[in-house]
């Protein structure tokens, strides 16, 4: 029950156990198109270039960011928590010149604020977080791609930790690039990373695209004769060698994570057979019985609740109790790991997860008892039940 990885649903660690193809099997490039179509579901999209990344989700935002960034590009960093310095840190090892905004963590932007430094940076890209999971809060992204288009910004956006637990509308929210990854509400474990791309972000790569020499039919020709200065600066990551392998061209590039594959899948066939929207709804609820629950026991939120992501809450660690010794004790006395955060906020919260497989009322309701007793046992004033009660008022609704 922490912030991710979570309990991954049995039927992905099922699909995961299938034997393995070869990387041009027909079945495995039907496997391949299918994933991309199940994607385009789930972000919401029509892109035709919606592609997994071998990685975790770490890896999409590399590859996002170094296939749309040369050397020099401005860029504007929105930074309300950890995943945002990330941004910025992979944005600078690009060589672009990063400049960023910031709010307190634990609160959002305002779009009035996300434009008057888009005017100010005149940034060729905007590169930002949606569900912060270091501080659980959710940007609001309605109105922010059609602004960033109007001074002529790309818009990049990690919604790792939120896809599928809270609303994502990629083509409405006029996003040009989005990666995620598995190990959230998508149930899955991490190591592959959906990515999506708009037309306009595929022209960005494809100006800077190069074929390997080896691939060529005459590697001495001059086509594609490269290193130029636009070549993108990672073969590994290279966005429109990617795209080449997952086209019908099937480009040869990296072998593809077969097994990932079949997870990714299978996350995306269990979303799309709930229904987008109500796994949204079941994130929302099982969220809400959580958040109702801890402050059933008397624990204080941390954050703008308001902003907060369905699928995970902090709370703040009662003064005098010792969070660690708390958190091991939940995990070797009940079974459940619940997780602290980072920097600023490292031992000072704890974040409690509801997501993908773990958003049920069975899990809400044995974590709150779980916590009632281990708070109890290490002095903090809990209402007995406390915890349980709210979170069934909440259900009874
Ligand atoms: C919002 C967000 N972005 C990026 C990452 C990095 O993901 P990974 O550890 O899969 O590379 C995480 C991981 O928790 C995350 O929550």
């Amino acid at each position: 029950m922490g912030p991710g990885p979570i309990t991954v649903d049995p039927r992905i660690l099922s699909a995961m156990s299938a034997q393995l193809v070869g990387q041009y099997d027909p079945a495995m490039t039907a496997y391949m198109n299918e994933t991309q179509a199940l994607y385009r579901e789930v972000f919401r999209t029509t892109n035709e270039a919606t592609v997994l990344v071998d990685g975790t989700s770490r890896a999409g935002i590399e590859a996002a960011l170094v296939s749309l960034l040369s050397p020099g590009d401005v860029v504007l960093v929105p930074v309300f928590g950890r995943f945002g310095h990330l941004l910025r840190e992979v944005a600078e090892r690009c060589g672009a010149e990063v400049h960023t905004i910031e709010v307190p963590w634990g609160e959002v932007f305002t779009l009035e604020a996300l434009e008057a430094a888009v005017r100010e940076v005149r940034p060729k890209l905007v590169a930002m977080v949606q569900g912060d999971t270091s501080t659980t809060m959710n940007q609001p992204l309605e109105g922010v791609g059609a602004m960033c288009h109007r001074y002529d910004a790309l818009l990049y956006v990690d919604c790792t930790a939120s896809i599928a637990g809270n609303p994502f509308e990629m083509d409405a929210w006029e996003v040009d690039v989005a990666t995620a990854g598995l190990q959230k509400c998508l149930g899955g474990p991490s190591g592959s990373s959906p990515v999506s791309l708009s037309p306009r972000a595929v022209e960005v790569i494809r100006a800077r695209h190069s074929v390997e020499a080896g691939l060529r039919a005459d590697p001495e020709s001059d086509e594609d004769t490269l290193p130029s200065p636009a070549r993108i600066r990672s073969n590994y990551f290279d966005l429109g060698m990617i795209l080449d392998y997952w086209s019908e061209k099937r480009l040869n590039h990296h072998t593809e994570a077969t097994t990932m594959l079949y997870g990714a899948r299978e996350c995306a066939r269990l979303v799309l057979e709930e229904g987008l929207e109500n796994g949204i709804a079941r994130h929302r609820l099982h969220g809400d019985a959580m958040l109702a629950g801890v402050r059933g026991l008397g624990l204080e939120v941390y954050g703008d609740v308001e902003h907060k992501m369905h699928n995970v809450v902090a709370v703040l660690i009662p003064a005098g109790v010792d969070g660690d010794a708390v958190r091991a004790e939940m995990l070797n006395d009940y079974g459940i790991e619940i997780g602290t955060s980072f920097g600023p906020l490292a031992g000072k919260v704890w974040r409690i997860g509801t997501m993908g497989y773990n958003a049920r009322k069975d899990t809400v309701l044995v974590t709150l008892a779980s916590l009632e007793q281990v708070l109890r046992a290490h002095g903090a004033d809990v209402a007995p039940g406390g915890g349980t009660v709210a979170a069934q008022q909440v259900y009874a609704r």
